[in-house]
């Protein structure tokens, strides 16, 4: 029987990271570069990243484009989960409620550090949505409270508060922002003037879904605090393709998926709550603490989140920085490529705008071409979210798995049923 634990598996991950990654002098040149005077740019040039897409099991005819629906998860992260599974089903008590819970227990110090809090402050989810639920049945909001949030929500964002207005009488005010809103100073003014006197939520995305607009969080917290509401962030498009630090945003609470841009197991999820707010965020699945395991929240699905942690910690062997740079660079050249296409208006902020995110929305104007730019991506294995939001078609991003054929298989794929 293996005894090897998450810290020995995530080892094990490194090495087989560095292999891929070119061998010996690939990854001393890493280790080197890792220092604390790396730049950004020396991190992206230090990775060959055309060995990545090996360390995945994504089909190579695809030019996959929608990991913002669900990503692909590093070979590390499966054999880590792989190896918790095996542990567990040889005997199921001793392993499942001994060494590999402690092992699933240790990971919350991994989320703990990825998303820049306490490790009281975070609890594993199975989803967005589960930690959106969770955050909004936890507020005990009463009839005739106010709850502001905006018209680019996802349901998995907005739902929990629809429900609270249909059952417990909670007033719902949509902030109507463009797509893409002018300025920052556009999102800011439209939230604050949903805001009442009952307000005491405001819940937005801190990216888009349909628009792929990044929201300034930091100054919606300001606005929410001086308001004396609450800041509820759904980061289901946020964390893994940027950074995500929840001190510096100010939020109360964050929830995120481990299925998309974390590249983690399916149905896996994070949800931040503020120390700060926790007398005020109190759902009953919490009420025993953050554990993987409580009397009250019960049995949780342990190997799905040590797998969520090594996709973590397999990102973290890139670096972090390195990640985000390769996946804003993509989003420049999807973006690029999206501009000098006649026919196609583009919904996201511009490269280098502030609310510029890792994702580009964009609508076909003729939709009688519609049809035929489906029929052709599918003919093509491109892969993207077809969107049906706020009059928008299409999403597309790149995670690190993507490479440059990617854009250009989409570019071209796009003009030939343009034209
Ligand atoms: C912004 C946003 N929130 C929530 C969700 C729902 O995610 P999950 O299925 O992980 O709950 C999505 C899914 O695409 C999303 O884009």
């Amino acid at each position: 029987m293996t005894t090897t634990g998450f810290a020995d598996r995530l080892r094990l991950s490194r090495r087989e990271t560095l292999r891929a990654l070119g061998g010996a002098a690939a990854g001393l040149s890493f280790m080197r570069m890792a220092g604390a005077t790396a730049s950004a740019a020396d991190r992206v040039a230090a990775v060959d990243w055309e060995q990545i897409p090996s360390q995945f099991l994504m089909d190579p005819e695809l030019a996959y484009l929608n990991t913002g629906s669900l990503g692909a998860s590093p070979l590390a992260a499966l054999e880590a989960a792989r190896a918790a599974a095996q542990q567990i089903e040889q005997n199921p008590v001793a392993q499942g409620f001994g060494p590999v819970l402690a092992d699933a227990e240790k990971t919350r110090q991994v989320f703990a550090d990825l998303l820049g809090c306490k490790l009281e402050e975070v609890c594993v989810t199975g989803n967005t949505s589960d930690g959106m639920n969770l955050v909004a049945e936890g507020l005990n909001l009463q009839p005739g409270d106010h709850v502001v949030t905006t018209n680019h929500e996802h349901a998995g964002g907005r739902r929990c508060w629809e429900f609270l207005a249909k059952r417990r009488g909670v007033i719902l005010d949509f902030a109507d922002i463009g797509s893409p809103p002018a300025s920052e100073d556009e999102v800011v003014d439209r939230v604050a003037s949903a805001i009442t006197p009952k307000t005491r939520v405001i819940s937005v995305s801190q990216v888009t879904f349909s628009s792929g607009v990044q929201l300034p969080i930091a100054r919606l917290s300001e606005l929410a605090h001086r308001s004396g509401c609450l800041l509820c962030v759904d980061g289901a498009q946020a964390a893994g393709a940027l950074p995500v630090n929840v001190a510096e945003l100010g939020c109360d609470t964050y929830a995120t998926s481990g299925h998309k841009w974390l590249l983690g197991a399916k149905g896996t999820g994070l949800l931040y709550v503020s120390e700060r707010v926790k007398d005020r965020v109190a759902p009953m699945r919490l009420d025993d603490g953050y554990g993987v395991y409580t009397a009250i929240g019960g049995t949780n699905d342990m190997v799905g989140i040590i797998g969520l942690a090594a996709a973590v910690e397999w990102a973290g062997t890139l670096g972090h920085a390195a990640v985000f740079e390769r996946i804003m660079r993509s989003r420049e050249e999807l973006y690029a490529a999206l501009a000098v296409q006649p026919g196609v208006k583009i919904n996201s902020p511009p490269s280098g705008s502030s609310m510029a995110s890792h994702l580009v929305c964009f609508t076909i104007e003729d939709h009688d071409k519609l049809g035929k730019v489906n029929e052709q991506f599918a003919k093509d294995k491109i892969v993207v979210k077809t969107v049906h939001h706020g009059g928008i078609d299409f999403r597309v991003g790149c995670h690190v798995y993507n490479r440059p054929e990617d854009i250009s298989r989409f570019a071209a794929s796009l003009k030939a049923a343009m034209t």
